[in-house]
Parts: C-alpha cells; structure tokens; sequence
C-alpha cells in the first residue's frame, strides 16, 4: 500500500515522535507499506511522521536494498560533509547541508533486534536527515544561509537528494 505523505508544514512533521514500545505486526506492516512508498515516490529515505505515524521508526535504501530503523540514536559523529538534499515533504525545494561525514547508529531492526550501523557519505547524510524527522526537524532548518534553498523542477531532482 502507498501512502499519502504529508507536506510541509503539516503540523505533524513539527512534532517529536515516540518511541515505539514493541514490533507489533501492525508496526511490520507500516515498516513494509513505507519501503513501497518511499520506493515508489522515488526516494532514498522516509520516516514514519511523513506518512502520519509519530512514532520513532524511518526507512532508507541507497541503491543498496532496505534498511530499517526502529528508536534511532546516534552512538558516533564525525566530520562533516554537505551534500545537496530535497524532501518527500517539501517537493520542488533543494538545499546543501551540512552534516556530520561518519556515524554510528543503533537501534532495532524490523524484528525488534538491537543493531548497530556505521555509515558515511549519502548514508550518512540520510540517517541524520531521517533521524531529524523523529524530533520534528526538516532539511530547511539546518541550513546555513536561507539564499541557498532552491527551488527545482521535481522531475529534474535526483533521486538520491530526495530524503
Ligand atoms: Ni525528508
């Protein structure tokens, strides 16, 4: 099933979502149902508030298969890169931004199990992205110098800056 994903600045995407108490089916059938969306949009991540749940789980896939993050929490950060990103939630808009290069996280998979991920480059770049959507963050808000959000044909943007 696709969602619907919310656009900014739905109030929704503004709050801090809760942690999610325990994997129910009901939970894995979001998780699957969310991996066919944000494939189908296309994009390269998207988090449970942008579909309407304020929980704390996000999707993401690179190009390299799903991965699934269920109470994401950053262990590790370290330098710092810029790479251009979009949102699924504010379409027709580009910015570079800032973020740390290298990161370690960890959290629960879609069976509930504890995992680790250290990630960098794009991956990096979406898990924070994704991760900010959790505490009622967009892109727009880390970014440095407003004159440098663009606004974009949806068609022309790459599928990788779509987070
Ligand atoms: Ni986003």
């Amino acid at each position: 099933m696709i969602f619907k994903i919310l656009r900014f600045p739905h109030p929704l995407l503004r709050k801090k979502a809760k942690a999610v108490k325990k994997v129910t089916p009901e939970i894995i059938r979001l998780i699957d149902n969310m991996i066919e969306t944000m494939h189908a949009a296309p994009g390269v991540g998207l988090a449970a508030p942008q579909v309407g749940e304020s929980i704390r789980l996000f999707v993401a896939d690179i190009g390299e298969g799903p991965i699934v993050v269920i109470n994401p929490k950053f262990i590790k950060k370290s330098g710092k890169q810029t790479l251009l990103e979009g949102c699924l939630c504010l379409p027709g808009i580009e910015a570079p931004v800032e973020r740390a290069a290298h990161v370690k996280l960890k959290g629960l998979n879609r069976q509930g199990k504890p995992f680790e991920l250290t990630a960098a480059g794009l991956l990096a770049t979406v898990l924070q992205h994704e991760t900010d959507h959790l505490d009622g963050l967009v892109f727009i808000d880390r970014v440095a110098d407003p004159s440098l959000i663009k606004y974009v044909d949806r068609k022309k943007e790459k599928r990788e800056e779509i987070i």
